[in-house]
């Protein structure tokens, strides 16, 4: 196996380092590349390149695999529970009973949001979209929590995770309940952490709350597969943000705002938003097929295609199957069930979509699963941003202990040269 890889450049060859990761993937080290060669790599979307070396998610695009710190994401989502994938993501390792306990208290003991933080909530809108509010709220968060700013030992780090575990739900709840005109709420110490969410999005202030166990397992489910991604758009913006020394709570809020575009996480509720067009439009799928085909419309088939999946995004397998099981059990029989199969059966015999390797992604089902949970459909890039959350910790806090260099790209300049100023009236 080449242990160099050579750029030949002006006459002369470059030796450079393979560096080879535990999946035996192959990178060029170019850490030297332009103090030895005056050159700089040019690479738009980063589509070629390794920002960091990682140990937190692995995934390979071509055969469809994604484990967490090596656990199938199949076995973690069957097996695990959201609270415990999140302490694998952060820590590196399955928590044991104890440790689980401690995490879980520790978070409680978290989970006051400061009363004078409804002031910027009620600053508000109604009809601000929730990504927005979510971000500014996190990022709010740092004025009543200063010390998670300086995260510069284990401790510091560790209690800036904590809080952030517990209080981002908190955020998300009155996030949503603001939307439905709903009395804020607030947890309840005995229930565990995923129907803790659900209680204080849901509750009625009239009603007593009660555990539904099919809505809860699908949440935690969906919360789970959403977990880390390794270096997507949000986790890069949360990297680079962090390579600042900024801190947690800031990189976090930046992340969300990554999040929340239609090509990344927005694409959830772009999904649905097709599928009840296509629905009020007859169900003719064959119009947005061909609308996604024709390269003088900017329209895609939202949910379809992957910067590094080039095979069965293995979370939307888990998802429609999810989907079909939360619905049948749940009693909803959802007319966007039937358009989604229809339009994915289309699109993967489709050679548009078969030769570019487009197949359907995480997006793709999930908003079927919580519009029957009932939640509002711009409130859905939220849930991604909560299942997401411990994997960008994850990402930030591998990031501090590293030690990383500051994120900064290099580019090629490609505009005028020098020219003198000419002033306001000789213009
Ligand atoms: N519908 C129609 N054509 C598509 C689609 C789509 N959904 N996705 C990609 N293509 C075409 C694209 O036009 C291009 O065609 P050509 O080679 O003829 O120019 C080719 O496929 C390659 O696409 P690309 O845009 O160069 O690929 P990318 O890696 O830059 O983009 C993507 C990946 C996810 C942004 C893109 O597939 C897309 O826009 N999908 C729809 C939005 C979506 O579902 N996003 C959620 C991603 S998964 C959740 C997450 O991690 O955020």
């Amino acid at each position: 196996m080449a242990e160099e890889a050579q750029i030949s450049f002006g006459g002369k060859t470059y030796d450079f380092p393979v560096v080879e990761g535990t999946e035996n993937e192959l990178a060029i080290d170019i850490k030297a590349l332009r103090s030895a060669t005056g050159l700089i790599t040019l690479d738009p979307g980063f589509k070629n390149t390794g920002s960091c070396e990682s140990a937190i998610t692995f995934l390979d695009g071509e055969k469809g695999i994604l484990r967490y710190r090596g656990y199938p994401i199949e076995e973690l989502a069957e097996k695990a529970d959201f609270l415990e994938v999140a302490y694998l993501l952060i820590f590196g390792e399955l928590p044991n009973t104890q440790e689980l306990e401690k995490f879980h208290s520790d978070i409680k003991a978290e989970s006051h949001v400061d009363e004078e933080m409804k002031k910027i909530l009620d600053g508000f809108p109604k009809s601000a979209h929730p990504m927005g509010v979510l971000s500014s709220l996190t990022s709010a968060l740092i004025a009543f929590n200063p010390s998670s700013v300086d995260v510069t030992s284990e401790a510091d780090l560790y209690h800036a995770i904590v809080r952030l575990l517990a209080k981002f739900p908190v955020l998300v709840s009155w996030t949503l309940r603001k939307k439905m005109g709903l009395p804020l709420d607030y947890g309840d110490d005995s229930l565990g952490y995923v129907q803790n969410i659900h209680k204080m999005m849901f509750k009625r202030p009239n009603r007593e709350y009660e555990i539904n166990d099919t809505v809860i397992e699908a949440l935690d489910k969906l919360l789970i597969l959403h977990g880390d991604h390794e270096q997507n758009c949000s986790t890069s913006t949360v990297r680079i943000v962090g390579s600042s020394h900024a801190g947690l709570f800031a990189s976090i809020s930046a992340g969300i705002s990554a999040l929340w575009g239609p090509l990344h996480g927005g694409a959830n509720m772009a999904v649905l938003q097709m599928l009840e067009a296509i629905q009020a439009d007859d169900g003719d799928t064959k119009k947005y097929m061909a609308k996604a085909k024709d390269k003088n419309d900017p329209f895609r088939l939202m949910g379809f295609g992957h910067r590094v999946y080039k095979n069965f995004d293995p979370r939307a397998r888990i998802i429609k199957k999810a989907a079909d099981e939360v619905l049948a059990q749940l009693g909803v029989d959802d007319p966007i069930l039937n358009i989604a199969k229809g339009l994915e059966k289309e699109a993967l015999e489709d050679p548009y979509f078969v030769e570019r390797k487009l197949y359907p992604n995480v997006d793709f089902y999930s908003g079927i699963i919580y519009r029957a949970l009932g939640i509002p459909v711009d409130m859905f890039t939220v849930m991604f941003a909560l299942g997401r959350l411990p994997g960008w910790i994850a990402q930030y806090r591998e990031m501090r202990l590293k030690n990383e260099p500051i994120g900064r790209p290099r580019q090629v300049y490609v505009g005028e040269n020098k020219r003198s100023f000419v002033p306001l009236n000789k213009r």
